[in-house]
């Protein structure tokens, strides 16, 4: 049946409809709220590329139920870490680096290493190549990945 869920996404509050409340939070993002920075790759946690916050933490949104998500949760996307004028230091590290080649993985990429820059001061490559060890890229861009890492590491 039918039914409302409240969420709070990029920073507003949205309401959709759905009929399943064991949805996951990315078919919400994806198709209820035309958010597609976060990517389906494997639908079974093992990628990354579906990564979005939830209260800062990254967490696979594939794999997430909406009824796991308590009220006031705050989701951040892709779209609501920066802006094409104000990116986030990552985002902008990435573009500065290149860092990107058919751009699957590059929304998990971004929002994993944001989530741990935010909780690192000063990681070292071997720390950055283990922050995304869980994050898998086809195309084998990992070197201009962690150097955009490292990089945005060094910025403000
Ligand atoms: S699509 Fe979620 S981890 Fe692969
Ligand atoms: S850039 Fe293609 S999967 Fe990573």
């Amino acid at each position: 049946m039918a039914q409302r869920k409240s969420l709070n996404v990029n920073g507003k509050s949205v309401n959709i409809t759905i009929d399943d409340p064991d949805m996951p939070l990315l078919y919400a993002l994806r198709d209820n709220l035309a958010l597609h920075g976060p990517r389906f790759g494997c639908g079974l946690e093992q990628c990354g590329a579906c990564t979005v916050h939830v209260d800062g933490r990254a967490v696979r949104s594939c794999v997430m139920k909406l009824s796991s998500l308590k009220a006031g949760q705050k989701v951040v996307t892709l779209e609501g870490l920066g802006t094409a004028r104000r990116p986030h230091r990552v985002q902008k590290a990435f573009i500065d680096e290149q860092a990107a080649q058919c751009g699957y993985c590059i929304n998990g990429m971004i929002m994993e290493a944001a989530a741990f820059l935010a909780r690192t001061k000063n990681p070292s490559e071997a720390d950055i190549k283990k922050a995304l060890a869980n994050n898998l890229c086809r195309c084998g861009t990992h070197a201009r990945i962690v150097r955009a890492v490292k990089r945005a590491s060094t910025s403000a």
